[in-house]
C-alpha cells in the first residue's frame, strides 16, 4: 500500500529524498538478475522496430552505433544485424552489461554512468530507449551526445514512456521507487533544438489501447565536422 503524502510543498529533489528512491542502475540490476530484462526487451521491440524504420534510411550503410541505457544489449545486437560496422552498448547496470557481454563475445558493451561515462569514439547512429528520464538533467544529456557523441550530420533516435502527456506514466516513480525526470512533448523538442540539432521530427509510436505511444524524437547533428588530424 503507498503512503498518501501532500506532496504540493515538496520539491523535486526534497521530493526524492523523502521516498527514498534507489538508483535506477541497482534496480535495473536486479532485473537482469530475475530476468526482468527479457520482458522488457519484449515489451519495447515494437518501439525500438518504428525508431530504427525512422532513422536507418537517414544514416550511411556501414553507419557506427551505440546505444544509451542498453540494458542487456538486445538492441546493439540487433543494429550489428542490421549492418552497423560498428556497435556497441553502454549501461550502468553492471548485471546487464555481465549479461550482454555473456550473450555476446562480437560487439562492445561497457558499464558506465551516464552522463559522466565518456566514449572513446564518435558514431552516426545514437539510440537510446527508456533511458533519458532516468537522468536528473536529460536536457544536459542531449547536448552533450549533439556535441561529443555524434559525428558531424550523425543522427540521435530517442525513445521515451514516461512524458508529461501519457498521464498513466506519471505515478511510476512512485510504483517503480526511482527518480524521473518528467518532460512535455514540447519540453523534449526543446531539448533537441537548443542542443543545435536540425531536421527534428516527433512521433509517438506503437500506441495501442489507452497507451499514447513512446515519444520518439529524433534530429541530425549539426557540429561542424572537426578537421584538426
Ligand atoms: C528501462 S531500462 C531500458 C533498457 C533497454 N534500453 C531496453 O529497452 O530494454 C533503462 C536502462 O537504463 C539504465 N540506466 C539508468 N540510469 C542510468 C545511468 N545514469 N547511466 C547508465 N545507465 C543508466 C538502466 O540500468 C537500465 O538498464
Amino acid at each position: 500500500m503507498f503512503l498518501s503524502i501532500d506532496t504540493r510543498f515538496i520539491d523535486g529533489v526534497g521530493f526524492d529524498r523523502f521516498m527514498n528512491l534507489q538508483s535506477a542502475t541497482d534496480v535495473f540490476s536486479q532485473w537482469a538478475l530475475i530476468g526482468k530484462d527479457e520482458g522488457m526487451e519484449r515489451g519495447h521491440a515494437p518501439s525500438v522496430k518504428a525508431m530504427l524504420e525512422l532513422a536507418l534510411p537517414q544514416v550511411k550503410n556501414d553507419f557506427s552505433a551505440i546505444d544509451l541505457g542498453c540494458g542487456n544489449g538486445w538492441v546493439t545486437r540487433m543494429l550489428s544485424e542490421l549492418g552497423a560496422s560498428h556497435s556497441e552498448g553502454v549501461d550502468g547496470a553492471l548485471e546487464m552489461i555481465s549479461k550482454a557481454k555473456d550473450i555476446d563475445s562480437a560487439n562492445l558493451y561497457s558499464h558506465g554512468l551516464l552522463p559522466e561515462w565518456k566514449p572513446n569514439r564518435r558514431f552516426d547512429l545514437v539510440h537510446t530507449m527508456e533511458f533519458l528520464y532516468y537522468l536528473e538533467d536529460p536536457v544536459k544529456m542531449i547536448s552533450i551526445i549533439h556535441d561529443q557523441w555524434l559525428e558531424s550530420g550523425g543522427i540521435l533516435v530517442a525513445g521515451v514512456d514516461h512524458y508529461l502527456e501519457h498521464e498513466e506514466s506519471l505515478t511510476w516513480p512512485e510504483h517503480v521507487g526511482v527518480h524521473m525526470t518528467t518532460m512535455s512533448i514540447a519540453q523534449w523538442t526543446d531539448a533537441m533544438e537548443k542542443a543545435g540539432f536540425t531536421n527534428i521530427e516527433i512521433h509517438q509510436v506503437a500506441a495501442k489501447d489507452d497507451f499514447p505511444g513512446t515519444l520518439v524524437v529524433l534530429g541530425r547533428s549539426s557540429r561542424v565536422q572537426d578537421h584538426t588530424v
